[in-house]
């Protein structure tokens, strides 16, 4: 049976500081620049969120993407969007709020909650310039 590849993508937006709390400040200054700035900053975030299945033929579709959206609204943008990552965000508590960070923690919600399909790549953008991508490894 061929398998499709189906891909939604969500916003959020969230502010953090990128900075290691055991280090020094200038340890920290001299690795993580102005992602350190101790008053915060911000992001507008974009998540693609692929998924792959066989196409069912009752509906012609992998998965409903709509469903695919609100299970990413329901168990992760709610929870992140407009928040801080260091301080209001308890699934980033105890880790770096780098993108790196972000996205294994948004395979471990989002995995679960996508039958029949099964989440295959998660790319997550912080700027237009720079995303990492995440397939489960
Ligand atoms: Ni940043």
């Amino acid at each position: 049976m061929p398998i499709v590849t189906a891909t939604r993508l969500v916003r959020f937006n969230a502010a953090h500081r990128v900075y290691n709390p055991t280090w020094s400040d200038e340890r920290n200054q001299a690795t993580f620049g102005k992602c350190n700035n101790p008053n915060w900053h911000g992001h507008n975030y974009t998540l693609e969120i692929a998924v792959e299945g066989s196409v069912d033929p009752d509906t012609g579709y992998v998965i409903d993407l709509g469903t695919v959206k609100e299970v990413a609204e329901r168990e992760l943008v709610r929870h992140i969007d407009h928040k801080n990552l260091n301080l209001d965000v308890p699934f980033m508590q105890g880790t770096i709020p780098t993108t790196e960070n972000l996205v294994l923690a948004c395979w471990r919600i989002l995995a679960p909650h996508l039958q029949p399909a099964r989440l295959v790549r998660l790319k997550l953008w912080e700027t237009e310039n720079h995303y990492v991508e995440y397939d489960g490894r």
